[in-house]
């Protein structure tokens, strides 16, 4: 039988990973970050050697990767040829490399395969830039999460132990800024999504929220 399936997509540093673990913590579901998948390409691009600029290189080279996600909300993992990089994938350098390596239409279709795979028959909250409008339109509850860019480098730069908020926010808004602009599955308010502004609200209350619209009757 088919399960729920809650899309959360989203602009960077909007709390959609805290939220989206929350969600499932509270109903019970699996979770999905697609973006550390993103993350994880890129980190072991860099590591090859391949340069991130250049597309045709990475598009050679994205099916040579086993990338697995855990779907632990409590303890979500990511391994690259079964190797644990939820730490690496965090970096700065990272930060700089993943939007134009998920401009990349290869990427996408690759980790597209693995995000469907791992969604399965649902009971899951799934976070990303375009899940509600690609990776899975069906799902029963969309949300597009979004918050000022100075609370959203606050925030970011607090959880980073107090990193340059300047700096931090120029990062987020460059990655906003490649995802919006890219050809293909650019970030975008889904179909049937509905916009929740963090800017004002606790992180509980955005949790509440969204819990109430899996709760109403579809
Ligand atoms: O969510 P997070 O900020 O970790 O995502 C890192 C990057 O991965 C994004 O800036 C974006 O370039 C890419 N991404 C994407 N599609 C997704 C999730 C993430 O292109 N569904």
């Amino acid at each position: 039988r088919h399960r729920l399936v809650i899309a959360v997509d989203g602009t960077s540093g909007s709390g959609k990973s805290s939220t989206s673990r929350g969600v499932a913590e509270r109903l019970g579901l699996r979770y999905l970050d697609t973006g550390a998948m993103f993350r994880a390409m890129t980190w072991w691009l860099l590591r090859e050697g391949i340069d991130v600029r250049d597309a045709a290189a990475v598009a050679a080279a994205v099916g040579r990767p086993a990338i697995e996600s855990g779907t632990d909300p409590r303890d979500p993992t990511i391994t690259v040829d079964g190797v644990d990089v939820s730490v690496e994938i965090r970096s700065d350098e990272v930060n700089g490399a993943v939007s134009p390596v998920s401009a990349v239409p290869e990427v996408r279709a690759r980790l597209l395969d693995l995000q469907r795979a791992v969604i399965g028959d649902g009971g899951i909250v799934v976070e990303g830039r375009d899940i509600g409008s690609v990776v899975w339109p069906q799902a029963e509850v969309k949300v597009y999460l979004s918050a000022d860019p100075d609370a959203r480098a606050q925030r970011r730069a607090a959880e980073q132990g107090g990193t340059d908020v300047a700096s931090t926010q120029q990062s987020l808004l460059e990655r906003d800024r490649i995802d919006s602009g890219r050809a293909t599955a650019p970030l975008t308010m889904a179909d049937g999504a509905v916009h929740v502004d963090s800017t004002h609200l606790t992180l509980p209350e955005v949790i509440d929220q969204i819990v109430a619209l899996a709760s109403t009757p579809r």
